[in-house]
């Protein structure tokens, strides 16, 4: 048993008695990225084909990006046998050949589908043909399944979820399984049965108010996502780079998403974007806290002030990641004190975004952070507790 999960077994959260969905995937919380964001239905497998180089051409590869996923609107039918049916215009190849595609860049490949009758754009849902979908899926080497909650009313979700999920089990391909049903049937209570990653919320939209509160909904189930591996809360995909918001507001939002161990989902088109923009998604030291072997979820440790949050997230080096979040419009000074981290003596301070040493300090540390922004920082306790 890991540190981790000795932990929540002495806080009294395990799942005693329940299997844990585990099909060996997502070790770590997901990275890739996925249509829906910026592009919605405007989906074509030139797009898929375009984002996978810039996938590899920006780096975001080697950062650790694997899923290219496309979301709604790439279905239009089922044949006469019951298959479901791509969009011949926009997919003209079919979806095998761009799988192949995406697979040989070094990358993996997702699509998305609806548990319900319909998607939420009125294509062909899975209802009634989970078995067939996911051997279809399998067959056109799909490694990633988003499934969606439009159109499903008067269904269970945790029956309809797992039956999908043992339908993916069945097809024997090896496939990340996401469910999206925005957190409406409490998933923090079962999904870590079913998928591999669940929302915890509604859509985000390209905006500061609407990003925070995908957090505040997203960290009251932190403990979800330690109950065992490949299970991970989804706050939504990351709207960085789509213009709606500041760069600072981005690099907090960033931050945010990997101190809470959330799937890295960028949502941005990857052939035009900014320096900076690139800067911010392909920060190696800041996926490193989102990737952490413990796995943990950061939380608040402390409310220094009103609008004012410090984040920490225990890493398996036995440092904390730390995000000091400024939700005012006004730049102000934030102080972690050591007793909120329960590191007692001196501890070594670096800035993840500047890429510098800090120094050590022997009580807490300070630092002014901008409006609507963040300062992220791993802190290393120089002596063993
Ligand atoms: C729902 C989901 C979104 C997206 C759209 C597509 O709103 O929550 O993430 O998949 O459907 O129609």
């Amino acid at each position: 048993m890991s540190a981790r999960y000795g932990v929540l077994a002495v806080l009294g959260v395990g799942l005693v008695g329940a299997s844990l969905h585990d099909n060996g995937l997502a070790r770590t919380p997901p990275m890739g990225w996925n249509s829906w964001n910026h592009f919605g239905c405007d989906v074509s497998a030139k797009l898929i084909r375009e984002t996978a180089d810039a996938m590899v051409a920006s780096g975001m590869r080697d950062a650790g990006y694997q899923y290219v996923v496309i979301d709604d609107c790439w279905q239009v039918a089922r044949d006469r046998t019951g298959r479901i049916v791509a969009d011949s215009t926009r997919f003209p190849g079919g979806m095998k050949a761009l799988a192949d595609y995406v697979h040989s860049k070094g990358l993996k490949f997702g699509l998305y589908t609806d548990a319900g009758r319909r998607t939420c754009q009125g294509r062909p849902g899975t209802y009634g043909s989970e078995e067939i979908d996911a051997r279809t899926y399998a067959e056109w080497g799909v490694d990633y399944v988003k499934e969606d909650w439009c159109n499903a009313q008067g269904l269970d979700a945790p029956t309809q979820y797992a039956k999908f999920r043992d339908a993916l089990l069945k097809s024997g391909r090896p496939i990340v399984f996401s469910i999206c049903e925005w957190g409406s049937n409490h998933p923090w209570n079962w999904a870590p049965r079913t998928g591999n990653l669940w929302r915890t919320t509604g859509d985000i939209g390209d905006d500061w108010a609407s990003m925070v509160s995908r957090v505040d909904l997203n960290s009251q189930y932190a403990l979800a996502a330690g109950r065992g591996p490949g299970a991970w809360n989804d706050p939504d995909m990351l709207e960085v780079g789509n213009g709606g918001m500041t760069d600072d507001e981005y690099r907090a939002h960033f931050s945010l998403w990997a101190i809470m161990a959330a799937p890295l989902i960028a949502g941005n088109d990857l052939r035009s974007m900014s320096t900076a923009t690139r800067d911010l998604l392909t920060n190696k030291e800041v996926i490193a806290v989102d990737q952490d072997s413990l796995g943990a979820q950061g939380m608040v440790v402390e409310i220094p002030g009103p609008d004012r949050q410090v984040w920490a997230k225990p890493l398996a080096d036995s440092s904390r990641a730390v995000v000091l979040f400024n939700r005012s419009a006004l730049q102000t000074v934030i102080t972690v004190p050591w007793w909120s981290l329960k590191i007692s003596g001196s501890a070594k301070v670096r800035d993840l975004w500047a890429h510098s040493d800090l120094g050590s300090f022997d009580d807490h540390f300070s630092a002014t952070v901008p409006a609507h922004g963040s300062v992220m920082v791993r802190i290393t306790p120089e002596r063993a507790k």
